[in-house]
């Protein structure tokens, strides 16, 4: 199939002195100014609530950027049947036609839109400007535009073998019913890929982003609008989610969950779909991406300057909160005190304050109670036997929910904060003696709960190998000599195992045949 082939968006630097730095503040400056209140898309409708909830930027308590209508009830059975109703014109649209949709959502955002959207992930999820870069813009331009492409494979792929007399062909449907796709907070690209991949394929969805994603939620509708997704394809609701679980996983039709989110609640829509099994048509599949507990391993070869920056990096770019960021490193002894030298300087360098100075690396958390979990394990850890805070260890949410990044060093590698998924710019180190390589890579299997993300630098190639395979479970994405976020599309296929997910793969082949359901036709002539 003849499709644009992809390549990777390139990223803008918001250098100083630049057009793009300029035509971003305007954005900002903009949105700041405007006053909205956010609809929720249902059908052909926009619909507007009595009961009203407000965007407030997470760096700044006194400005409210914007309101939204928060549905009830009614309006997630409304986002149901507007999606059915849809759903017959839309999945006899040709592919090519559905295609061409999402180029052009891509092309938008590369184009009019860069500025806006990026702006809203700013200003709604407190994201500096490289970091909103990368997500909203780049990445989700390349998952529209790798999707397409695979979506071309997978209607190009058809069985080898048609004997004389016969003709076998696949034929990829849409799944039968309807798709519930919940979006996180902390990616817009996530926000924007899970249900457009999901409705490229030829389904039909209802959307629900977290509350704190509102903000970004709604430009990114608008330009699926504007696009040509038709009414009722994407159905974008903000409702209570217990309440949305209880109408959708009741109902025959849902047919999938296309999910981002936590742990918990991924495993609490698992056990209600099981329960509910009976009630629907058919299986509906059932994606999730969910927590992390991402590591760094360092061996007593690496190269430090490397290691320093992949550990200050990966641990505390968007204030830790990527799904993938670095929460627990475990470094060789002998070469710790150069480590932590280097990683202690560029920290020093990092400021912290609001997304609109972009001087400021360091943003605020999502919210309070993000907030209020870091201040509970960063007291802890204060006055916790056998743990030191040796960088950051101050919060203050008077202004915005600001907590420093902070580097504990731990006797204990099973400490809690070892263990347990804060999703903050707390990092916890463990220094094992050199001679402990292979033990140490046994406790990081044992205690990955959790297995997206992880990173071995090292430059002796057999500890390389030792660690590829001892901790072939514990993540997802693995990286050898480079930190463990940033995967991009295209180039590194993302998601995890174990309590990380159902492992398929974002901005993949592997995700997109999810929602497909093929028939096999044998033809006999
Ligand atoms: N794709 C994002 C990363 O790898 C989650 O950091």
């Amino acid at each position: 199939f003849n499709v644009p082939e992809p390549v990777n968006e390139p990223i803008l630097s918001y250098a100083p002195g630049t057009k793009e730095r300029a035509a971003l503040k305007a954005a900002l400056a903009e949105a700041r100014a405007t006053q909205l209140d956010i609809p929720m898309y249902i059908g052909s409708e926009k619909v507007y609530t009595d009961n009203k909830g407000t965007v407030v930027p997470p760096h700044d308590h006194q400005h409210v950027l914007a309101t939204y209508n928060i549905g009830s009830k009614q309006h997630i059975e409304q986002a149901i049947d507007a999606a059915l109703a849809a759903k017959s014109a839309w999945e006899k649209m040709s592919w090519e036609n559905r295609a061409a949709i999402f180029l052009k959502a891509a092309d938008l955002i590369a184009g009019k839109y860069r500025y806006k959207l990026n702006a809203a992930t700013m200003l709604g999820q407190s994201k500096n400007a490289y970091q909103a870069e990368i997500d909203s813009a780049c990445e989700i331009i390349d998952f529209l535009r790798f999707n397409v492409s695979y979506m071309s494979e997978i209607y190009s792929q058809q069985p080898p073998v048609s004997p004389r007399g016969s003709w076998n062909r696949v034929e990829q449907r849409p799944l039968e019913g309807f798709v519930f796709a919940l979006t996180p907070f902390n990616f817009t690209a996530i926000a924007g890929n899970l249900p457009s991949c999901v409705a490229m394929m030829g389904n039909v969805v209802v959307w629900k982003p977290a509350d704190t994603q509102v903000y970004a939620a709604n430009v990114l509708m608008e330009i699926f609008r504007e696009a040509g997704v038709p009414d009722g394809v994407i159905n974008l609701i903000y409702v209570d989610g217990p309440e949305a679980g209880s109408v959708i996983f009741n109902h025959p039709d849902f047919a999938g969950i296309h999910f981002t989110g936590s742990t918990a609640v991924f495993q609490e829509i698992w056990k209600t779909i099981g329960t509910n099994i009976h009630k629907y048509k058919t299986y509906p599949r059932i994606v999730g991406e969910t927590g992390g507990k991402d590591f760094i391993l360092v061996h007593q070869s690496a190269d430090i300057a490397a290691a320093a920056t992949a550990i200050v990096r990966g641990a505390f770019e968007y204030q830790g909160q990527k799904c993938s960021a670095a929460s627990r490193v475990y470094v060789a002894e002998s070469i710790w005190p150069q480590v932590k030298e280097l990683m202690l300087k560029d920290l020093s360098t990092m400021k912290m304050g609001p997304t609109e100075d972009f001087s400021n690396f360091i943003n605020a958390v999502i919210n309070e109670r993000s907030f209020d979990k870091l201040a509970r394990y960063i007291d802890a850890a204060k006055t916790d036997a056998g743990v030191e805070v040796i960088a950051g260890g101050n919060y203050d949410k008077s202004v915005g929910y600001f907590v420093e990044p902070t580097v504990l060093v731990v006797q204990d590698p099973k400490y809690t904060t070892m263990c347990e998924e804060l999703f903050g710019p707390v990092l916890t180190v463990y220094v094992y003696a050199d001679a402990e390589f292979e033990s140490i890579l046994k406790v990081i299997d044992e205690t990955s709960v959790y297995a997206l993300t992880g990173a071995v630098l090292s430059q002796d190639r057999y500890a390389v190998e030792q660690a590829t395979y001892a901790l072939r479970n514990a993540a997802g994405n693995f990286y050898i000599n480079d930190k463990c976020t940033g995967a991009v599309v295209g180039q590194q296929p993302f998601g995890g195992a174990r309590g990380s997910g159902t492992n398929d793969k974002a901005g993949s082949m592997i995700n997109l045949l999810r929602w497909v359901s093929p028939r096999t036709i044998k033809e006999t002539f």
